[in-house]
């Protein structure tokens, strides 16, 4: 008898761990009203999407985008910081409600992911240096790139058989190219445009070049674990009406980013 007691205690305390430790809980409007927040990932060094201000606050295009929401759902918004790497990882194992990255849709990502109705387009730029001999995506064959890791970039540099070294941080790949390490930073089109903004500023007489040819098209959305339709359907109402009601366009005119639709 007392054996029985035991095991059955046993199975219920693996039962309740499992439940915390694997996000078991299926998130739904009503879950995420009764926790009173909504919790997001995000990897804040991707301006003008989430970066972090003066006083080490995140602020950004999509920090705008979720407070809205949050408001909606009548909630607060909390926000957890990590490397880009680890928040598509963190949403499926329910560390956190979603992920709010600059995420691209693709396909192989919404094999295990739930994502949310895109709300803009982006693209992949080439950056280098002044004077470089690199004037095109095609000038890119056999030459050193740098990424962001776990990003589409590069998913796309090694797909094309660039030499690619990666980076937990944007800026560190970023810093690859000034220092010469690399001969070209491919990264998100808005971001590419802030960042090598800030640092001709710093540096005038070496600026940093964007090249005209951007090489992809990607949806911007939010990431949720599978299995959380309902406050995902929820949350592309929200979006759908901040779309068709231009809110979303002027938070990108606030951040001067010009905005193109999914
Ligand atoms: N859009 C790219 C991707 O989904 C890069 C996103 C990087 N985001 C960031 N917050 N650093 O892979």
């Amino acid at each position: 008898m007392l054996k029985k007691i035991i095991a059955l205690c046993l199975v219920i305390v693996m039962a309740a761990l499992c439940l915390t430790a694997c996000g078991g809980k299926t998130l739904t409007v009503e879950s995420v009203q009764k926790a009173g927040k909504l919790t997001i990932g995000t990897s804040p060094d991707f301006p003008p999407f989430e970066s972090l201000n003066n006083e080490g606050k995140v602020e950004g295009i999509e920090i705008e985008i979720l407070e809205l929401i949050c408001k909606e759902l009548g909630v607060t918004l909390e926000i957890k910081q990590m490397d880009f790497d680890s928040v598509l990882p963190g949403v499926q194992s329910g560390k956190f409600d979603v992920g709010v990255s600059g995420i691209s849709v693709t396909p192989a990502r919404e094999k295990n992911t739930l994502f949310t109705t895109p709300y803009c387009l982006a693209a992949q730029a080439i950056v280098v240096t002044t004077g470089s001999p690199i004037a095109s995506k095609a000038d890119l064959t056999g030459k050193t790139v740098s990424v962001q890791t776990g990003t589409t970039a590069e998913e796309f540099c090694m797909g094309n058989g660039y030499t690619v070294k990666a980076f937990a941080a944007n800026a560190d790949a970023q810093s690859a190219l000034t220092v010469g390490k690399v001969d070209a930073w491919v990264i998100d089109d808005l971001t590419a445009a802030e960042m090598v903004a800030v640092y001709n500023e710093e540096h005038p007489d070496a600026p940093l070049v964007i090249l005209d040819e951007a090489m992809t098209t990607e949806p911007y959305a939010f990431a949720f674990k599978k299995g959380g339709d309902d406050l995902v359907n929820k949350i592309n109402e929200i979006l759908n009406k901040l779309l068709a009601d231009g809110t979303i366009a002027g938070i990108f005119e606030k951040y001067n980013a010009p905005y193109t639709a999914p």
